[in-house]
């Protein structure tokens, strides 16, 4: 199995598109949506980086993000108050240019790993190729504990989209 640090190009010159997908949609992609879009804007990459997510459920379609979810990442000053749950459907991956599965059996309803759809944890540097672990019914310590994968893989993942190159460089 390998683990490429590196993104696919996008399909569009100077525009990439990253969809985050879990399970629920209210607690791990919703989370890694707001921290990533966040890295995104700290790196000036805000008009030419979208960032979206879905779960592959549907149970929870339009509801708000889980409350522990967005109390933790309120107390790492995020604000994950925009976040509505949607659920997957096949035009995703074309409306994407990457697809990242929060755990192994949501990589397996996306069919699999492939040049475009990756797991998460595939660009984090600690734990390369884990799970993000689902923290739905547990406590808030697996919540934090999201979040801080979360914050390392971001930071990954921003780094390889800066060495695109097309992406940030208009004047
Ligand atoms: P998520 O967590 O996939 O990280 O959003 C879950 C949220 C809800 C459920 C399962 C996982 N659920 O079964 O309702």
């Amino acid at each position: 199995m390998t683990h490429d640090r590196s993104v696919p190009s996008p399909r569009t010159p100077g525009h990439y598109r990253l969809g985050l997908v879990c399970l629920g949609n209210i607690c791990r992609s919703p989370m890694a949506e707001v921290v990533l879009r966040a890295r995104v804007d700290d790196a000036g990459l805000a008009g030419c980086v979208d960032v979206d997510s879905c779960g592959t459920g549907g149970w929870h379609v339009g509801r708000p993000m889980d409350e522990r979810a967005a109390s933790v990442l309120l107390a790492g000053h995020y604000d994950p108050s925009d976040h509505r749950a949607q659920q997957y459907d096949d035009t995703w991956p074309a409306a994407h240019d990457l697809l990242l599965a929060m755990d192994a059996d949501n990589l397996a309803e996306l069919g699999g790993r492939s040049e475009r759809v990756h797991l998460f944890r595939d660009h984090d540097p600690i734990g390369t190729g884990d799970d993000v672990p689902d923290p739905y019914y547990g406590g808030e310590r697996g919540f934090e504990e999201v979040l801080a994968m979360v914050e390392r893989t971001c930071a990954t993942l921003v780094a390889a989209l800066q060495r695109e190159p097309d992406l940030g460089a208009r004047p």
